[in-house]
């Protein structure tokens, strides 16, 4: 699930420091103490970010002389052979702005680094997402295989991490060249980490990348991203060094502008970086390029025993001082005009209720959450959508919608309401947050494929703007689906899914369902609507399934013409008419116009299959 991704999300210029991993696996609130008042780094509210910003200064390229800097003398030139010279003609490329940037981090690097270093939940996102931020953490992976779908859909790469391999360890007793000394090799340890991932990249209407631990890997590194960064650079890193290396730059000079924005080094990567690191990467363009005179940047100076610093010059052209650049602030891009702000008040008091990781959960957490009037209604008619929630319960709508993996509701919703099932809040994948993280895969139950998905619907839509995922649809084994309109969803990424296991009531069995759900790696459902769906499922058969219900109940009746939400009467062993069901450690929260109720109704004993009787019963075996 990408909600782990979420809740791992802090501007890109907020820690000075190594990354720290996120405080919670339950993704965003549980790390943010759903203390949302409060923007903090793990919210993602006010540091919300988008991966489209970019922001490089390109001014004055005209070729220009530059002379020999009176303050180095030969015998003072740079180590290592990096050399200025006199008279050197400047490519258009070497004239930037002294106070331009080299660190062109993507958005936020620092977590997304952290997020694909742990891969504790699988991560979906876009082709060019991945493209951008892949590089700034193949230092951490070493690649093992690839395959192919069939249809060519689907390539699956497989990784280990690095120190998966084992130690290598050179030969004591192979004698060295005459007059060559032994090289300074730190030998790391190696078969140490058993961390493994999958990288699947799927390419049909919209392209996306899957990445995910593989099923023998272990759940966590044996050490942590700064170790890995120690023993080895990210390309992306090195790639910016190689970019300024091929203007002409003393490797030197390119390491001092590095250095003068460490928080941005860090963050790339690069705590360990050394001029040595630069000069290397640069080593292959210099021996192409012999001719060419490297040079300080506009504005440095070799000065005896710093190196090479910044100069800042008076109108007389005396040095006044010598210190580090100012960096430029990289820009946040606009977000989509149905951007929801991150909710600002608190909603601590749903986090009772809210999904929490459970490795051994055979089926997915269970969240029962619709709008309701004071009669119990849904909507004023069938099949029509009808407003309930103020504003600030529609924020807390999308912020569970953020909290599960998956949206499910009644092919009767669908037709009515023609539902996006995204989450639209400041921070989620397509409002300015990462691929499609905080949004959850939407499913709907439609037995007979009544359904006509097609490219105009919401749900697709939102899939190929990146804004959501595209739908699965439960289907029966009857079902007739005609084979372009399937090929047609996974084109979209979306898929069918068909339960073959009826209930004594000849409906599809919630077990099937919900297991078919989990073997898909869906661990945690919210349930939304609509009438019919609720109110089966509010029948204390499907108690066990049901791990929460959250109600925003709005202060209006909408008469008995409305879609209702009950379940059946029940009664006693005495035949007496009794409560069908009431909700355990029961809250009521007033939240703008309405009030939010919040139960529990499965109580937790243990991970074993419920004892089904009523409806769920089996009517017959698996097909
Ligand atoms: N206020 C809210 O929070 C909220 C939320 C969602 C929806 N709504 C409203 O609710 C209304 C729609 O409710 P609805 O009762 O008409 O439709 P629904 O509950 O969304 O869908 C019902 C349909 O789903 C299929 N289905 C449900 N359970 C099944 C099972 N166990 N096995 C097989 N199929 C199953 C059946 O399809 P077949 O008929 O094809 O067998 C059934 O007719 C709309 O007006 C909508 O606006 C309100």
């Amino acid at each position: 699930m990408d909600n782990e991704l979420a809740g791992t999300l802090t501007d890109s210029n907020s820690s000075f420091s190594s990354p720290s991993p996120p405080s919670s696996s339950t993704g965003l609130g549980a790390s943010a103490g759903i203390a949302v008042g409060v923007k903090n780094q793990d919210t993602g509210a006010e540091d919300a970010w988008s991966l489209r910003g970019e922001v490089q200064s390109s001014e004055d390229a005209t070729p220009r002389r530059i002379s020999r800097s009176p303050t180095l003398p030969d015998e003072q030139a740079p180590q290592n052979s990096d050399s200025v010279r006199d008279g050197t003609e400047i490519p258009p490329s070497r004239g930037e702005p002294e106070n331009s940037s080299l660190l062109d981090n993507p958005p936020n690097i620092a977590r997304i680094r952290q997020v694909m270093f742990e891969c504790r939940d699988s991560i979906e996102i876009s082709l060019e997402e991945f493209e951008r931020y892949w590089p700034f953490i193949d230092n951490v992976w070493v690649k093992q295989r690839s395959n192919s779908s069939k249809e060519g859909h689907c390539t699956t790469d497989y990784y280990m991490c690095r120190l998966r391999r084992p130690t290598c360890r050179p030969s004591q007793s192979r004698p060295l060249p005459e007059g060559k000394r032994p090289r300074k090799k730190s030998i790391r340890e190696g078969g140490t980490c058993n961390v493994q991932i999958k990288v699947v990249r799927f390419e049909g209407a919209y392209s996306t990348i899957t990445i995910s631990k593989t099923p023998g890997s272990s759940r966590s590194h044996s050490h942590d991203l700064d170790y890995i960064d120690k023993v080895k650079r990210n390309s992306g890193l090195m790639e910016f060094a190689r970019r300024e290396a091929v203007k002409g730059y003393l490797p030197s000079s390119i390491f001092t502008k590095f250095q003068e924005e460490p928080q941005k080094l860090f963050e790339a990567g690069g705590r360990f970086l050394t001029a040595t690191d630069v000069r290397n990467v640069s080593s292959k363009w210099r021996i192409q390029n012999p001719e060419v005179k490297l040079v300080p940047h506009r504005g440095y100076e070799y000065q005896q025993g710093h190196g090479i610093v910044k100069i800042h010059r008076g109108s007389d052209n005396t040095i006044t001082s010598v210190g580090p650049a100012t960096p430029e602030q990289p820009q946040k891009p606009p977000l989509p005009p149905d951007t929801l702000p991150y909710p600002l008040f608190s909603l601590d008091f749903l986090e009772p209720y809210l999904p929490k990781h459970d490795e051994r959960r055979r089926f997915p957490h269970v969240t029962l959450s619709y709008a309701s009037s004071m009669d119990s209604k849904i909507s004023l008619t069938p099949g029509m959508q009808t407003v309930l929630s103020g504003p600030e319960a529609k924020l807390m709508t999308h912020f569970l919608r953020s909290r599960h993996d998956a949206i499910l509701v009644g092919v009767g919703t669908v037709l009515a309401d023609n539902p996006g099932l995204n989450c639209r809040l400041e921070g989620a994948g397509g409002f300015g947050g990462l691929g499609r993280m905080w949004q959850p895969r939407p499913v709907v139950v439609d037995p007979t494929g009544r359904w006509d998905v097609h490219p105009e619907c919401r749900m697709l839509k939102v899939a190929v703007e990146g804004k959501g995922k595209a739908p699965w649809v439960v289907i029966s084994p009857g079902a007739q689906i005609h084979p372009q309109k399937l090929m047609m969803l996974k084109g979209y990424g979306g898929d069918y899914l068909r339960i073959v296991e009826y209930n004594q009531s000849w409906r599809l069995r919630w077990e099937a369902i919900l297991r078919a759900l989990a073997a898909e790696g869906i661990q945690s459902l919210m349930i939304e609507g609509g009438g019919t769906i609720l109110s089966e499922l509010l029948n204390p058969e499907y108690s066990d399934f049901i791990d929460s219900i959250i109600v925003t109940v709005a202060p209006t009746y909408l008469g008995r013409g409305g879609v209702n939400v009950s379940p059946d009467s029940k009664q006693d062993e005495d035949g007496k008419p009794k409560a069908a069901l009431s909700p355990g450690d029961v809250t009521w929260t007033p939240l703008g116009q309405n009030v939010i109720m919040c139960g529990k109704i499965r109580v937790p004993v243990s991970s074993e299959p419920p004892n089904l009787s009523g409806d769920e019963g089996s009517a017959r075996d698996p097909l």
